[in-house]
């Protein structure tokens, strides 16, 4: 079958239901993927012709976006940062929003020369620990997840990606971490208020892990007072606490971490100027 007609097809498909542009992308991303093909190549070769075992993997692709699956667990591969990552059903697709947190510490630690310890709690496919232990090679990088699932991917990616991480299986609400001293702990906790699925996008809700996203309506700022409790006693004197937050609560979360007593809070924007980081410093006494 012919390359061009196969697009064809995913415009007549699926159009409707994402936009053209979408499509577009979708197409030229298992061009690339399946087919190991710059995705200019339709463009210069426009009567390509692609055997049946390629062409079935993207009627495959096709059926699997018109459930709504997202492109990222089709094709079971994301990019975070500068590393590719792979993504299953059992993970949160990271998000592009997660990056600034990373820099946020990336940018802060720039100054400091000595090996520093540090914990992402809730790591999910991984992306914060893996990135840090990337870019930081002075670092020594421990991560947790309550899911075993998840924990197998993100070892997975940080072998892929060449770095050394320590994977833990643990659970934030009763995790006994009396003997560690960290000079760092990050965390992007689920914090989706239920109330918010109604707004939320059909791929996300029916797709990803629920594990990794709600929080009940009444109770929004659940890990966060897990974690502020924890890094208290988890931090060095002087170490510093890095969440990512949802947007409506950056007071409450910035008050919570002065009744844990850290100091120094500070708040920044994600890309779309909305509030998603805090972060805190653990009291020097
Ligand atoms: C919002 S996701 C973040 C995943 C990843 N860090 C990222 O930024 O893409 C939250 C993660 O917290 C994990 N999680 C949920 N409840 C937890 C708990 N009680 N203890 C530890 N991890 C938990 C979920 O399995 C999920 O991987």
């Amino acid at each position: 079958m012919l390359l061009k007609d196969i697009k064809h097809i995913f415009h007549q498909e699926l159009d409707s239901q994402y936009g053209t542009e979408e499509v577009s992308h979708f197409f030229y991303y298992f061009v690339e993927s399946y087919l190991g093909l710059p995705r200019f190549h339709l463009a210069i070769h426009p009567q390509w012709i692609i055997t049946k075992e390629d062409e079935s993997l993207f009627f495959e692709g096709l059926a699997a976006l018109k459930q709504g699956k997202p492109i990222q667990y089709i094709l079971g591969t994301t990019s975070f940062m500068d590393l590719i990552l792979t993504v299953n059903e059992d993970v949160l697709i990271p998000r592009p929003e997660t990056e600034g947190l990373v820099q946020w510490v990336l940018n802060d630690c720039q100054k400091s020369e000595s090996n520093i310890k540090i914990l992402d709690i809730g790591t999910g496919s991984g992306c914060i620990a893996i990135a840090l232990a990337k870019n930081l090679h002075q670092a020594e990088v421990s991560a947790i997840d309550i899911s075993k699932e998840a924990l197998e991917v993100a070892k997975q990616n940080a072998k892929n990606n060449k770095v050394s991480v320590l994977f833990k299986n643990a659970d934030v609400r009763d995790m006994d971490i009396s003997e560690e001293n960290y000079d760092i702990i990050v965390s992007n906790p689920p914090y989706v208020l239920e109330r918010e699925k109604a707004i939320m996008q059909d791929h996300v809700k029916n797709s990803e892990p629920s594990l990794a996203l709600f929080v009940p309506d009444t109770q929004p700022l659940l890990y966060y007072e897990y974690l502020a409790k924890l890094a208290q006693k988890a931090l060095k004197e002087g170490g510093v606490l890095y969440l990512e937050i949802n947007e409506i609560f950056g007071k409450e979360v910035s008050d919570l971490l002065k009744e844990h007593s850290f100091t120094n809070i500070e708040i920044q924007q994600d890309l779309h100027g909305k509030d998603r980081f805090i972060k805190g410093t653990s009291l020097v006494q």
